[in-house]
């Protein structure tokens, strides 16, 4: 028996990373999954063998009209929405000195408007079955000064998603939709792939003094436990809550 049968997943940013990695710990859960992201060829690549449970679709987290048509088609093709996992985001690194308001409304937009339009389309189906499940993904940046201190817009709008998920959990839970957030820590993805980092160990290295616990970074699978976890019903008692994923930097 798997942890998510019979239920159905929007994933957002599934193209790469930590919603890649959630799309195949969903599947083999027994979940079926709309796998949604930007880069179209990635995702089709990826998922192009198991088309009965995973359905690609393009969606661009920061257009409302993406966000309607993805969830029409969710609810056509599967019959309903139980779980909405507002993963993608990406960090922009400038400071608060050297942002610009054309890259700050980038940064918030992408990465803090486009989860309240996600909740905003999906709550509705959740409504009707007076059951869901969402799970939103914040940032140590969130919650400490010193995470990702050279990307102001990106700690905002991620402090900004860690006040709105508290706000939606406390909305919505007479309708029992539960609403969790997830803080990674550093994690190797595709945006430390992008910088040429190829191993946790490596990434760890930049982290000796800040993460204790060795490699000193995480991997993608590591955060797609989390979002399993919340995602089931095995959380059913939980919302609102704050899961860090860190290695135990904040604890320092
Ligand atoms: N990697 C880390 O160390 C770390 C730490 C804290 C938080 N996070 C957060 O984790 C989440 C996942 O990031 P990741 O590290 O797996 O990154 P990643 O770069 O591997 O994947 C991000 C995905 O988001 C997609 N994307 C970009 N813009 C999009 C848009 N407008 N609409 C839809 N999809 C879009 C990309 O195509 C990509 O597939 C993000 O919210 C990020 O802010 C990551």
């Amino acid at each position: 028996m798997g942890r998510l049968d019979n239920k159905v997943a929007i994933i957002t940013g599934a193209a790469s990373g930590m919603g890649l990695a959630a799309v195949k710990l969903f599947a083999k859960e027994g979940a079926k999954i709309v796998a949604t992201d930007i880069a179209m060829e990635n995702l089709k690549e990826e998922f192009s063998n198991q088309q009965e449970n995973v359905l690609t679709l393009k969606l661009d987290v920061t257009s409302e009209k993406q966000w309607k048509d993805v969830s029409e088609q969710a609810q056509k093709n599967y019959g309903k929405i139980d779980i909405l996992v507002n993963n993608a985001g990406v960090s922009v690194h400038k400071s608060l000195l050297d942002e610009d308001l054309e890259g700050w409304n980038k940064a918030l937009a992408l990465n803090l408007t486009s989860v309240w339009l996600g909740m905003k389309t999906v709550i509705p189906y959740m409504q009707k079955m007076n059951k869901g499940s969402i799970v939103n993904c914040v940032s140590l940046a969130a919650i400490v000064g010193g995470a990702d201190s050279g990307a102001a817009a990106y700690s905002a709008a991620k402090g900004g998603v860690r006040s709105l998920t508290k706000h939606a959990a406390i909305n919505f839970a007479d309708s029992h939709i539960r609403v969790n957030s997830v803080y990674p820590g550093a994690i190797l993805t595709g945006a430390a792939k992008k910088y040429g980092v190829t191993s946790q160990e490596q990434l760890g290295q930049a982290f000796v003094n800040t993460i204790p616990l060795p490699p000193h970074a995480g991997e993608e699978n590591d955060i797609a436990y989390a979002y399993l976890y919340l995602a089931s019903d095995e959380s059913k008692f939980v919302t609102g809550e704050e899961l860090i994923v860190d290695g135990g930097w904040s604890s320092q």
